[in-house]
């Protein structure tokens, strides 16, 4: 029988030679993987749980939450807040961090996510996802700010997703390398499937949105017609696909090789995206795996937030097209 990695034994290993992975940090990521476990199984029964559809609420975003919004960022809260090492958690759904019961002023892991990206599609049966990241605080013996998670990418030790697609797949970086695992539901266990995940280096996929076209700046325009025109071989075979959920966008491309972008332009010219609960996360996964992020100027995990909740433009993907969008923007915009 193919020997069953799972991710516990596999961060287990990764302890061996990785100070962050030690005893304290598998069970902070266990912790986090079971409570995607359970929101996978929401997901998969969320027409008969009565979980479909909006609270009516709005969130600190100015976005319409979704039922599934809730319970998904509940979840991870109640999953993190018993665990010693955890100071504290910061949601996109919530407008300031959270403490933890057990680790507020001893821990010092701090967590940020996305604990429902892609919501908008949660009724339509579209894949969506989870989204983290893990850093350190400098000090511990002393309560959680909101300074402490205002750290670039640079400085995170692990960051990771889960996707709830035709399966559920766990996919995580501790600085190296990426690996993925499929939740494998009679067991109840994610099991390594995709060891050492590379990007390919094909431009398989454009991603973006293009019914905002009309908003674009000179630079996307230039770019998005140039990988159109297939002026170069490299895109004779590229294709557009847009999930509208970033987590499935981006994994897609994980797999097949591609660029996801959703730029600045006229209406948000900061980008939509969140920078620390979606773009830095996928930043420094995308780089493990041998990509690039950007805001179409600077390297993602370069970027300081200036707020839990600052938005930057995302350009990821390979990092021949990724570079190439930079040029053009330095042309046009
Ligand atoms: P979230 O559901 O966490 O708010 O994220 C939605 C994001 C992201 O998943 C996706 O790439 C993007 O919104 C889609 O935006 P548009 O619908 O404007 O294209
Ligand atoms: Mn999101
Ligand atoms: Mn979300």
């Amino acid at each position: 029988m193919a020997e069953m990695l799972t991710l516990s034994r596999h961060i287990l290993q990764r302890a061996r030679h990785h100070r962050e992975a030690s005893g304290d940090f598998n069970l902070l990521m266990s912790h986090i993987a079971t409570a995607t476990k359970v929101v996978s199984r929401m997901v998969a029964k969320a027409g008969l749980l009565n979980v479909l559809g909006k609270t009516g609420d709005t969130n600190v975003q100015g976005e319409k939450v979704t039922k599934l919004d809730i319970i998904a960022n509940d979840m991870l809260q109640a999953m993190l807040d018993d665990l010693p090492m955890v100071s504290a958690t910061a949601s996109e759904e919530d407008v300031s961090f959270v403490p933890t019961s057990a680790g507020a002023t001893s821990g010092r892991y701090l967590i940020a996510f996305d604990p429902l990206d892609g919501s908008s599609n949660i009724d339509a049966n579209v894949s969506i996802g989870t989204i983290f990241s893990v850093r350190r605080r400098a000090n511990v013996d002393c309560n959680p700010t909101e300074a402490d998670f205002l750290g670039a990418g640079n400085e995170l030790v692990a960051a990771g997703y889960a996707v709830y697609g035709s399966s559920t797949m766990f996919v995580y970086t501790t600085g190296q390398g990426v690996d993925g695992f499929t939740l494998d539901p009679g067991v109840g266990e994610f099991v390594l499937s995709h060891p050492n995940m590379r990007l390919p280096d094909t431009c398989k996929c454009l991603s973006v949105n293009h019914a905002n076209r009309l908003r674009w700046m000179g630079g996307t325009r230039a770019y998005v017609d140039h990988v159109v025109s297939r002026a170069e071989p490299r895109y004779s075979a590229t294709t557009g696909r847009y999930i509208g959920s970033l987590v499935a966008d981006f994994h897609r491309n994980l797999i097949y090789g591609g660029i996801f972008l959703y730029p600045a332009d006229s209406v948000t010219p900061g980008g939509k995206l969140r920078l620390l609960f979606e773009a830095q996360p996928l930043a420094m996964i995308i780089e493990q795996a041998g990509g690039a992020a950007s805001d179409g100027v600077r390297r993602i995990l370069d970027i300081q937030p200036d707020g839990l909740h600052a938005r930057a433009p995302l350009i990821i993907g390979n990092t021949v097209d990724v570079r190439l969008y930079e040029q053009m923007v330095s042309v046009h915009d």
